[in-house]
């Protein structure tokens, strides 16, 4: 079977992920992985998993299912879960978030870092999201997304000419009003630096 053409482009860049991403990495998403992933609490859904780098700030003995729809991002994830030692209940389902291969109402806490500009679908990735959503679950998104200031909305829009092409990484979403389309709660949503947003939500 034909693989999508950003399924392509992650198993093709997987290894030299890490090493493309690490300037970004360091500078801006470790310290907000370090912030938000130990909040993960009960079942956890790690969305778009990509090369694992949430795993190590996992509460130790934590029940994790990481879903990727790159097998090769995933073989990069399953590396870092066996030398970490944080003892995680771990499994990895390859899968795509517009279709999640799970019952509803089944997760405790939902982590999506830095996934929904590179998903096709955003709306119906997002209703898939919800559904798999324990009512009185927790999703913690950690988002870049368009700001609503045209200086610096002007700079993502050439950066997208870039990130497009190379990591499959749009900077032009609305994840924000995505999120709020489909219905979950918001209950906290902060700037975080750069065009990042922590956007804390429920299901009722
Ligand atoms: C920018 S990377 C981020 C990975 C990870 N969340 C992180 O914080 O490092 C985006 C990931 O989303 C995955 N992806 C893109 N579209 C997807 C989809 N529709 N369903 C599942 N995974 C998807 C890609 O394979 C890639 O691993």
């Amino acid at each position: 079977m034909g693989c999508r053409p950003h399924e392509a482009r992650y198993n093709a860049i997987a290894r030299f992920y890490d090493l493309l991403l690490y300037p970004l990495e360091k500078r801006r998403i470790e310290p907000l992985r370090k912030r938000y992933v130990p909040l993960a609490e009960g079942l956890v859904l790690d969305l778009a998993a990509g090369t694992g780098n949430n795993i190590k700030f996992y509460p130790p003995g934590s029940s994790v299912v990481l879903v990727d729809t790159s097998e090769s991002m995933l073989d990069v994830a399953r590396k870092k879960a066996h030398d970490s030692d944080n003892r995680l209940k771990i499994r990895f389902v390859n899968a795509s978030l517009e279709s999640l291969p799970f019952v509803s109402d089944f997760f405790d806490t939902i982590i999506s870092i830095d996934v929904f500009c590179s998903v096709d679908n955003p709306e119906q990735g997002m209703r898939e999201v919800k559904r798999v959503l324990k009512p009185g679950g927790t999703i913690l998104f950690v988002e870049h997304m368009l700001t609503g200031k045209p200086r610096k909305d002007f700079i993502l829009k050439i950066l997208n000419i870039l990130t497009v092409p190379t990591v499959g990484s749009s900077m032009t979403r609305k994840t924000g009003d995505v999120i709020r389309a489909a219905g979950l709660n918001v209950i906290l949503d902060e700037e975080v630096g750069g065009s990042f947003r922590y956007i804390k939500c429920t299901k009722l």
